[in-house]
């Protein structure tokens, strides 16, 4: 039993606030894919699926004169280390386990490499199967973020994923990210 389902996270005010910043449909597509990918390398999919959903809560909005400054974003974006804190602070609130919001948080820290030294982080699976799941729905430009969604196929995107992790989930319960 999960103490905490995507619809939760999903339904809950500051996840809608922030993740219209970023798309709402490139969370979903991301949450899809990190599901797919966590049954493929074993790893907990209720929390890659999560930390992939809120992967993006941190952006700030990058306009100057109106239009997206994709310059200004890259010099001073920490748009992971802002959604790893946001996240945390959410999950927490509305009653996620701790050590599961940890490793949630952990995971959207490292979702991007921007502003880490190169080459000298070995990622834990679950951590690299969130970077890999934002990596498939990225489109040149940045254009993932301008994908649009209407609610209510929004909601029920995230109700699918939900009942498909609620029948595995019993395989990981207890266990952390991964099963290896
Ligand atoms: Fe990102
Ligand atoms: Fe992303």
């Amino acid at each position: 039993m999960r103490n905490v389902t995507l619809e939760q996270i999903f339904i809950h005010p500051i996840t809608q606030k922030y993740l219209k910043r970023s798309g709402i449909a490139h969370a979903i597509a991301v949450a899809e894919y990190a599901y797919m990918f966590a049954k493929r390398y074993d790893v907990n999919p209720d929390y890659a699926a999560k930390a992939a959903l809120l992967h993006d809560i941190g952006h700030y909005t990058w306009y100057r004169n109106g239009e997206w400054d994709y310059e200004l974003y890259k010099e001073n974006d920490i748009h992971a280390i802002k959604g790893a804190s946001r996240a945390h602070k959410l999950l927490i609130r509305i009653g996620e386990d701790r050590q599961t919001a940890k490793e949630i948080a952990v995971a959207i820290l490292l979702h991007t490499d921007s502003y880490l030294p190169e080459g000298e982080l070995k990622l834990k699976p679950l951590q690299e199967v969130v970077a890999m799941a934002d990596e498939a729905d990225e489109e040149s430009g940045g254009n993932h973020h301008y994908k649009s969604i209407d609610a209510e196929s929004a909601l029920e995107r995230i109700r699918a994923l939900d009942s498909r992790i609620d029948s595995d989930v019993h395989v990981y319960n207890g266990q952390s990210g991964s099963l290896r």
